[in-house]
């Protein structure tokens, strides 16, 4: 068995992305009775009290082990949070989104494994110095909010990045399938986080037109929308194009704001959808388990 399966608990090493504040216990249960690693998002929730109702709601549906992942600098309880987590038995988190220095002394006295992501080879290192057991590693490629500076690829800092840790490294960004899934392995990782293809899944409670957009999406049909200091990836629409078209300042256009309200009700000219450049790959909303059994078979 792989140390990163021994960190997950899990039949296959495949992890749920999370994905802001969409969370689903049906979700959950179903990528972990599937055979991988189901997460709870818990970046924006910041009620300790919710965290133990969804935790509970999601060991109703499964008895598979099922993690959560804390956005460090988003969410000022995360510490609260991870007591109620451990008192629910949950074994593993995934930290996010800021310096893992502060979270991990907590997490290890609670006896708990976490997989610190991150978007740059320099900042997994500091991530195991800081004791994360294993690294997330997020290409480019990747869907969710990216950096406003120069990244890599995976096919570039999957290799980097295993040679410079000794604990697992997981690769997200750029996989739906077998082949991306291989391709993974091959390159050094012991697993994949998967984002995209589980947000566009059957049980996945993104809305139709948000699951579509994906869908819909050919090759070079997503974009890093700036944001200020950080950026996004979403999928270019009309009205995005013929902003990028006349050179409008898109920091100006957009407000990340609205993006929740954008993706429930499909509005994308509100704030265009949210996805990785794998949607070009994924061609129809299939269940999670058929998506799973694809990529392991
Ligand atoms: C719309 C969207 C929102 C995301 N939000 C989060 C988040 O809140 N926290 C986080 O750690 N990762 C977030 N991610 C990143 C995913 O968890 C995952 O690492 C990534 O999507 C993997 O790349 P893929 O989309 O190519 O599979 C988000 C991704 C997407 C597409």
């Amino acid at each position: 068995m792989s140390q990163l399966l021994e960190i997950l608990g899990t039949k296959y090493p495949i992890i749920q992305g999370p994905i802001g504040e969409l969370n689903d216990p049906k979700m959950v249960a179903a990528v972990s009775e599937a055979g991988g690693f189901g997460m709870m998002a818990l970046g924006f929730v910041q009620d300790p009290e919710k965290v133990k109702q969804m935790a509970a709601q999601v060991k109703e549906l499964t008895d598979k082990p099922f993690g959560a992942n804390l956005m460090i600098a988003m969410n000022p309880n995360n510490e609260a949070i991870l007591e109620v987590l451990a008192e629910a038995g949950v074994k593993t988190v995934t930290t996010s989104a800021g310096s893992p220095k502060k979270i991990y002394p907590k997490i290890k006295e609670l006896g708990m494994k976490a997989l610190h992501v991150t978007l740059a080879a320099p900042l997994a290192l500091k991530a195991t110095d800081a004791g994360a057991d294993a690294v997330v590693v997020s290409g480019t490629e990747s869907g969710g909010l990216r950096t406003t500076g120069p990244e890599s690829t995976n096919l570039i800092l999957i290799p980097l990045v295993c040679d410079m840790v000794d604990v697992p490294v997981v690769a997200a960004g750029g996989i739906a399938d077998r082949r991306g899934f291989q391709a993974a392995l091959a390159l050094g990782a012991q697993g994949v986080q998967i984002g995209t293809a589980f947000l566009a899944a059957e049980e996945s409670p993104a809305s139709q037109s948000w699951k579509e957009s994906i869908v819909g999406c050919g090759d070079a049909g997503t974009t890093l929308l700036p944001l200020g200091g950080m950026a996004m990836r979403t999928i270019i629409n009309p009205k995005m194009s013929e902003l990028m078209a006349s050179g409008a300042d898109l920091t100006q256009e957009y407000n990340m704001g609205n993006a929740g309200k954008a993706w429930t009700t499909g509005n994308f000219d509100l704030f265009p959808a949210g996805a990785g450049q794998i949607s070009a790959l994924i061609k129809e909303i299939k269940p999670v388990k058929d998506i799973i059994e694809e990529i392991v078979s």
